[in-house]
């Protein structure tokens, strides 16, 4: 049977408290995404976070702490170039991976030697974090596959009637996940782009890129989330990249095949004026990547609820914030990627 699920408001942080020492599971907003949040020492709390996304069990999640003196229990061994990570970027969108300890139980860990671990920037996950006194395990609030939830209203469409609470903390900031950085073995290396840059981790030390973030790997990857298909609304979504962008949407759009579809385009505010029939959604400047980051999944599901068909996005250069803006829209694409 369905369970009621409440919306709750910043100053109810107390039932969620009790929700989740009870061992039950809680969606809460973090500067990122949604997060859904259970007690990250109790095994049984965790699943039910499996059970409500219908997450493949091999998928481990990131743990979120509001105190460095958590870190100690949860990690085997803490290198001094991690640590330093941590005092830079901390709190904010950077989940470390490291060692873990005989603490961390499987259901998080998903049977690797490794956990994740991350001090979300977003006053309500770290009064709940403070509060409850416990480290959550929390994965993106969403149905596994579907875009991540940027919205209270996002969370409830997907997991209604599967969890107890939700926190309604308005919009998030940065509208993507968190750099996902495998502090594992020497060179670190990102296993998924996120707000925190290449360009500002390359300023502390050497840096490897996964090439996951760029193509897809059903294989062994490092990072069990990047071989599932992700992002992806109901509507067909087409990368178009290059510097001919418009004219060939607009010429793919006029195409008999397409005739009798709904199409859609995902345009910056420069050229949202070029595609005169086609029902434009707005992702904001080319020049600020911090807007159009935070735009992307709001607007995939928008395109869901238009009922689109086909939803044509335009592309963007890989700088800075640019390669967590492409590799969402890669795998939102299920990596359909026109060249111009
Ligand atoms: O911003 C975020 O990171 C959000 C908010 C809620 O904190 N969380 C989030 O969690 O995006 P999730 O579970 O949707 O994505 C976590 C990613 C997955 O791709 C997973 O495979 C990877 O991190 N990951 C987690 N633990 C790992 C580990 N020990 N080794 C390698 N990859 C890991
Ligand atoms: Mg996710």
């Amino acid at each position: 049977m369905d369970l009621e699920t409440l919306i709750l408001q910043p100053n109810q942080l107390d039932q969620a408290v009790v929700l989740l020492q009870q061992g039950e599971i809680v969606a809460f907003p973090t500067e990122t995404v949604y997060g859904l949040g259970a007690n990250a020492l109790d095994g049984t709390a965790v699943s039910k976070i499996f059970a409500a996304k219908d997450r493949p069990g091999d998928n481990p999640l990131i743990i979120h702490i509001h105190d460095y003196s958590q870190v100690e229990s949860l990690v085997k061994k803490l290198p001094r170039a991690a640590r330093e990570l941590m005092d830079k970027f901390w709190p904010g969108p950077l989940s470390l991976v490291l060692p873990k300890s005989e603490t961390v139980v499987k259901e998080v860990s998903a049977g690797l030697d490794t956990v994740a671990l991350r001090m979300p920037d977003h006053p309500i996950a770290l009064e709940l974090l403070k509060h409850g006194g416990l480290p959550l395990a929390a994965p993106s609030a969403n149905t596994s596959g579907k875009p991540s939830p940027t919205r209270a209203s996002h969370v409830y469409h997907d997991l209604k009637g599967k969890i107890p609470a939700i926190i309604d903390g308005g919009a998030t900031g940065w509208g993507v996940e968190s750099t996902v950085l495998d502090c594992s073995s020497w060179p670190f290396r990102i296993l998924r782009p996120g707000g925190v840059t290449l360009e500002q981790l390359r300023e502390l030390m050497p840096i490897e890129v996964d090439p996951g973030i760029y193509q897809q790997n059903n294989d062994q990857p490092r990072s069990p989330g990047m071989k599932y298909q992700h992002y992806a609304p109901d509507a067909t979504v087409v990368l178009v990249v290059g510097d001919q962008i418009t004219m060939k949407i607009n010429q793919l759009a006029d195409s008999p095949e397409n005739a009798n579809l709904k199409i859609g385009v995902l345009a910056t505010t420069e050229s949202k004026d070029a595609y005169p029939g086609l029902t434009v959604l707005d992702l904001g400047s080319r020049l600020n990547q911090k807007m159009i980051a935070s735009r992307i999944y709001h607007l995939l599901r928008v395109a869901d609820q238009l009922d689109l068909d086909l939803v044509f996005v335009e592309g963007f250069s890989e700088a800075k914030m640019g390669m967590a803006i492409m590799n969402r829209l890669r795998r939102a694409a299920n990596y359909q990627i026109l060249e111009t």
